[in-house]
């Protein structure tokens, strides 16, 4: 384990070691940021955004929470979501669930857990949504990996839901929107290759934000 004060050590060295490979690079970043990818993930300490994607600071904007979840009265993730797409105009949007994600096993078990209930209800409705094909699934721990899967793509189509995402893909053709599971037991990221302009498209009829 790693003590607090080494957490500061930690921080001159790598002070150093990124002035190393560039001067500048403390300048250039306070300057501005200008990511390619809005990544959505679990809070899960594990599974750490940048490191596992091999990129730096500045490349992408990040958002996470319990079990990655995108829902529509969540102020904070429609404000990163607005905010990512319309002002700093992200190319890619990610949504990223991982195995052995504790938020979906809590939301498997079917318990009072205090104010975590309404948070969990979103991962019990997608349970109930695909209640057949989960249900048929006889090995509870290949069931769980389904709901993780099948968790990132509701979520997916969440973000399509939005009207910033569809005004956006409109009129400039991005961002698109994938989702992935980050697989704990490898440290592999799985791309699930959702039908991004089939879905946006299915959903359309009833969820079509693009006109006045
Ligand atoms: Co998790």
């Amino acid at each position: 384990m790693t003590s607090y004060t080494q957490i500061f050590e930690n921080n001159k060295r790598w002070i150093e070691q990124k002035k190393g490979t560039n001067a500048d690079f403390f300048e250039h970043l306070a300057k501005d940021q200008n990511p390619d990818y809005l990544y959505i993930g679990c809070s899960d300490s594990r599974v750490s955004a940048e490191e596992m994607m091999g990129l730096g600071p500045g490349e992408v904007f990040v958002h996470r929470n319990i079990a990655n979840l995108v829902t529509t009265i969540d102020l904070n993730v429609q404000s990163v979501i607005n905010y990512a797409i319309r002002q700093l105009k992200v190319k890619h949007v990610i949504v990223c669930g991982h195995y052995n994600c504790g938020g979906v096993k809590a939301a498997m078990i079917p318990r009072d857990m205090g104010l975590l209930n309404p948070w969990l209800r979103n991962i019990r409705d997608i349970y109930r949504f695909h209640q057949e094909e989960l249900d048929a699934i006889s090995d509870e721990s290949a069931r769980y990996d389904r709901l993780v899967e099948l968790n990132v793509q509701e979520q997916c189509i969440n973000v399509i839901k939005t009207a910033a995402l569809q005004l956006s893909f409109q009129e400039h053709g991005y961002p698109i929107v994938h989702g992935w599971v980050f697989d704990i037991r490898t440290g592999r990221i799985i791309d699930l290759n959702i039908d991004f302009e089939g879905i946006l498209e299915k959903i359309r009829h009833i969820y079509d934000l693009t006109k006045k």
